[in-house]
């Protein structure tokens, strides 16, 4: 007897339904798989029949083919092992053909008939109710990320038995009712601003580039604050928008990096990986194509530390994302784009002693060896940072002044009325932020006034600004305007935006 039971694949980040067929017929006792399976649903075989047998169920001794459709779309991992057993289960006639009508279902097995958790259950739940399906079966560790996605029947599963019971209508399963959303505080995480000492200039930098989402450098000496300062920028971020937390969501359900007490990602991204890591790691890849760590900052940070030891091979795969924000993969068998609107926060020692500008400990490095270090960071990519800020040492008497600068919460306040604004000037589009705006929006929104405009254009020539670090300026301008609460760039504004662009022209 044939039998269908409906599941579902993730390619990208895009739920893609699968039928699983199973047909069982005389002949010797044994399991194929068809229908492009990789390794791990292959194993399925073994891990179906002994969480079957193991649920006091019947595997049938007969030849058995599981068909897993389209056959066009590679199935990977172990998301179909669930959706198999049911298979076998139906075309045995162990359970009422019609049970699994409108439902889509999803799981991996144990042995003994556990069902485990599987990743991707938000793009998969978001494509059942996109597709008209009632109910989602899902592992009971997946049930809060599945409910994210309202207006579905998400039936929690703990065991091949309990479905079982539930399909035969002996003991059903509760429907899962999400809890109303915890609070997330910032304090309980990161560092607040009010505790790092002077640094003035460096906070009102951080301040700027979180409220127009632009692109930062610091370079300082070592100890002078650099990680510290960065490591506290989510705190004044604002919380995503429910829009914006069902996308970054996805990417991390994708990943598999989801906190299990808390399915829902509140607040932005801040990824901080490690110098030595690999081109895929950072930008995606792999054979079947995961998303790196650019797309796990979308719509957060990206905080690359000691900026110049990362190979500069890898810095340079960032220059196409940083520009287009989203990131294409290209595999044998077709192309994937996943999502990368981060922000890019770097830090630095300006030399490779680190004190070259040192105000009390002098530099031993050779002018060469310091241009040398500097160049390790290239022309196009420096063009991409907005904000480059040198953090000096703080001196002792700041550092033991026990009084606290102001708090990240107030700071915080000041960046999410500047979004706010922006919100409203963008809408729900491709743009979200100032540093998105793309030429005819800045022709639209960064007009100048006629001393602004003599302003610029003594600076395009005096810092031999491109014509990208033009736009540049004045979207950071815009966003400096937009903390002002005022509509209209004044040069002062713009003044502020030129002169974190001119120590990156020093670089170069
Ligand atoms: N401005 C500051 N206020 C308070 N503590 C500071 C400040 N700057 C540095 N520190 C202390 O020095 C430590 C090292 O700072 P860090 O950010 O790692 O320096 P860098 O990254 O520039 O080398 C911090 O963990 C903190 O204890
Ligand atoms: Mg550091």
């Amino acid at each position: 007897m044939l039998a269908r039971v409906y599941s579902c694949a993730v390619i990208g980040l895009d739920g893609v339904i699968v039928e699983v067929e199973a047909d069982t017929r005389q002949g010797l006792p044994k399991t194929v798989v068809v229908g492009l399976p990789d390794a791990a649903v292959q194993e399925s075989k073994e891990r179906v029949q002994s969480a079957i047998k193991n649920s006091g169920l019947t595997f049938p001794r007969k030849h058995v083919t599981v068909n897993l459709a389209p056959a066009s779309v590679r199935k990977a991992g172990p998301v179909y092992d669930l959706p198999i057993a049911l298979g076998i289960l139906l075309a045995t006639g162990q359970i009422p053909p019609q049970s699994l009508e409108g439902s889509l279902v999803l799981g991996e097995l144990s042995l003994d008939g556990a069902v485990r958790h599987v990743r991707g259950v938000l793009p998969m739940a978001a494509l059942a109710r996109e597709q008209g399906i009632q109910r989602l079966f899902v592992p009971e560790a997946d049930a809060a990320e599945a409910a994210l996605i309202p207006g579905l029947e998400i039936l929690p599963v703990s065991s091949l038995e309990m479905l079982y019971r539930h399909l035969i209508d002996q003991d059903k399963i509760t429907p899962f009712v999400a809890e109303p959303a915890e609070q997330v505080t910032y304090q309980e995480i990161f560092t607040d601003l009010g505790e790092i000492k002077g640094q003035e200039q460096v906070k009102r930098a951080l301040e700027v580039a979180s409220a127009g989402s632009h692109n930062m450098l610091m370079v300082g000496p070592p100890g002078a604050g650099k990680t510290l300062l960065a490591r506290s920028m989510p705190g004044i971020l604002p919380m995503l928008s429910v829009d914006e937390a069902l996308d970054v969501t996805r990417i991390y359900s994708v990943s598999d990096q989801l906190p299990e007490s808390r399915p829902l990602i509140r607040t932005r991204p801040f990824r901080a990986p490690h110098h030595t890591i690999s081109n895929a790691g950072l930008v995606g890849g792999g054979n079947w194509p995961q998303p790196g760590e650019i797309s796990l900052a979308h719509m957060g940070v990206l905080f690359l530390d000691e900026m110049v030891e990362f190979a500069p091979r890898v810095l340079e795969v960032l220059r196409q994302p940083l520009e287009d924000k989203i990131v294409t993969i290209s595999r044998a068998q077709g192309s994937m784009t996943f999502p990368a609107n981060f922000q890019l926060i770097g830090a630095m020692n300006p030399c490779p002693c680190g004190y070259y500008g040192d105000t009390v400990r002098a530099c031993t490095c050779s002018s060469s060896t310091i241009t040398r270090y500097q160049k390790r960071l290239s022309g196009p990519l420096l063009d991409r940072i907005d904000i480059h800020v040198e953090v000096p040492r703080v001196d002792y008497e700041k550092l033991s002044n026990d009084r606290l600068g102001e708090s990240s919460e107030k700071v915080r306040a000041r960046v999410e009325a500047a979004r706010e604004i922006q919100r409203q000037r963008f809408g729900s589009g491709r743009v979200r932020y100032n540093a998105n705006m793309g030429v005819a929006d800045v022709r639209k929104y960064c007009a100048l006034t006629d001393e602004g405009r003599s302003l610029i254009k003594s600076a395009t020539t005096q810092m031999q600004l491109t014509a990208r670090a033009y736009h540049r300026v004045l979207k950071l301008a815009r966003t400096i305007a937009d903390l002002a609460g005022s509509e209209q760039i004044a040069p002062t504004h713009l003044a502020e935006a030129l002169q974190y662009r001119a120590r990156t022209q020093v670089l170069q």
